[in-house]
């Protein structure tokens, strides 16, 4: 059938904005959107016709009721796989499946509750950490904090104590230096023949290599020792597939524990910062929080998280091809359309949600409330696999901090960085006081 596609955003316009669209893509993503409505066409890159949409109705449809038609594009997974290999993340097809099949019962609820005290450990440790800086009222950078207690749980979750000081350090910086430089490769296509030639691309591939070889020496480690701690090595040491009951090969393992550490600590970081900058902002909140206990309060801090994630979604996109020609709404779209899914826009519609821009957490004690324009940790078979993990470690911190420290945000009007994730785009300076 001739391919019909919903109304499309103007290519001239498209190449004008283009300036300001890689600075801040929200304000022309969500006037485009009022102009041609919930589900339209543009050019990507000026070129290539694609599909955006914010109608929860299509975005679960592609995500969840008819996913098998479609797949992750490469436009991101092809340059992350480069450097963090094949893991669940970056996988697709059969293989992804095998491997979600594999993984997926090690992150069920009740196994991940027996994290808990890998993470309070943590979570502890960092808290001295801040009370020996605040003895007389210090400030704290809450994303850099956030950044570095998330590294530090993931890292112990996944390794306990078969990860050494020095090497999670090591860990930290690798992994920083090859995220950074892999933003720069997805927002800037058109220097990648220079990355290529200056060896600034080998460089990185080297390094990610050194990565591998990290966590290739703690699973050797940990392979040849008698002890098996409860963490998430030894759930994927011990998984078996269905069909040959055999375990991982060691490269494989090697792939999903360096996603592990990708795919959960940046998100739960962006999500926590964001969550005290609206906390800070928001001080009669805050102090709900303090003044409530024991069951209220849980519910409180999920309302705070479920609210944060609405207004600050980390993954604030996500994208799919159709692997055929697909009838969505009144359009025929043809095989190899790319559909990106804007989930801030979704969330942050006033089709969809009440005062959509507003921080109100009781919002979600509303039963009648519409959480299917709520996507924060994606839908369908391709759900986030941490789901659970992230909101058993977002519960923990923010209750601790809340218990511990009374906090004035100082840096006001923090703008949103969209990269790969959904980003604070400079430091959340935070004074932080012992709560009495
Ligand atoms: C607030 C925190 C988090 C948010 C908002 C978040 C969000 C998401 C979203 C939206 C997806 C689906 C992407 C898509 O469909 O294209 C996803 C996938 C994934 N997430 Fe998370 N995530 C968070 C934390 C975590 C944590 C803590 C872990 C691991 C411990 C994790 C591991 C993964 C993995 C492995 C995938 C790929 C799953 C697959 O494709 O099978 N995430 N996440």
């Amino acid at each position: 059938m001739p391919a019909q596609y919903p109304p499309v955003a103007s290519r001239f316009r498209s190449l004008i904005n283009a300036g300001k669209f890689i600075k801040n893509p929200f304000p022309i993503l969500d006037k485009a959107v009022s102009k041609l409505g919930t589900t339209y066409g543009f050019y990507m890159g000026g070129v290539q016709k694609a599909v955006l949409t914010i109608d929860p109705k299509v975005a679960r449809y592609i995500l969840q009721k008819h996913h098998r038609a479609y797949e992750k594009s490469k436009i991101v997974t092809e340059i992350l796989s480069k450097y963090l290999g094949n893991g669940l993340l970056t996988n697709t097809g059969d293989q992804w499946l095998r491997q979600r099949r594999l993984i997926q019962p090690g992150f069920h609820r009740k196994r991940i509750e027996s994290l808990i005290g890998l993470m309070k450990a943590e979570v502890d440790a960092g808290m001295i950490n801040w009370a020996n800086k605040s003895s007389g009222g210090e400030m704290i950078d809450a994303y850099k904090e956030m950044n570095m207690l998330t590294f530090r749980i993931i890292a112990k979750a996944l390794f306990s104590d078969s990860i050494q000081e020095n090497q999670l350090t090591q860990l930290s910086e690798l992994i920083s230096t090859i995220q950074a430089y892999i933003i720069k490769e997805v927002r800037q296509p058109h220097k990648r023949w220079w990355f290529k030639l200056s060896g600034i691309m080998a460089k990185h591939i080297a390094l990610a290599k050194g990565t591998n070889e990290l966590i290739r020496d703690i699973i050797r480690k940990r392979r040849a020792s008698t002890t098996m701690p409860d963490d998430l090595l030894t759930m994927l040491l011990e998984s078996t597939y269905e069909d040959t009951g055999l375990s991982m090969e060691e490269d494989q393992l090697i792939d999903e524990c360096l996603i592990l550490f990708v795919a959960g600590h940046e998100t739960s970081a962006n999500a926590l910062s964001w969550m005290i900058y609206l906390l800070g902002s928001h001080p009669d909140e805050y102090t709900k929080l303090q003044n409530a206990q024991g069951e209220a309060q849980a519910a409180l801090v999920r309302n705070v998280i479920e609210e944060s994630l609405r207004l600050y979604p980390p993954a604030w996109v996500t994208d799919r091809i159709s692997l055929e020609e697909d009838h969505v709404l009144d359009y025929t779209l043809p095989k190899g359309t790319t559909w990106i899914i804007y989930i801030r826009g979704m969330h942050r519609n006033p089709a969809y949600w009440d005062k959509p821009d507003e921080f109100i957490p009781d919002r979600w004690n509303d039963p009648q409330l519409n959480k299917e324009a709520y996507m924060a940790f994606g839908a369908g078979p391709r759900l986030c696999i941490g789901e659970h993990f992230a909101m058993m470690e977002m519960q923990l911190i923010l209750t601790t901090i809340v218990n511990t420290w009374n906090i004035k945000l100082i840096s006001k009007d923090v703008v949103e960085k969209p990269l790969v994730t959904l980003r604070p785009g400079g430091e959340i300076w935070v004074l932080i006081e012992p709560k009495k």
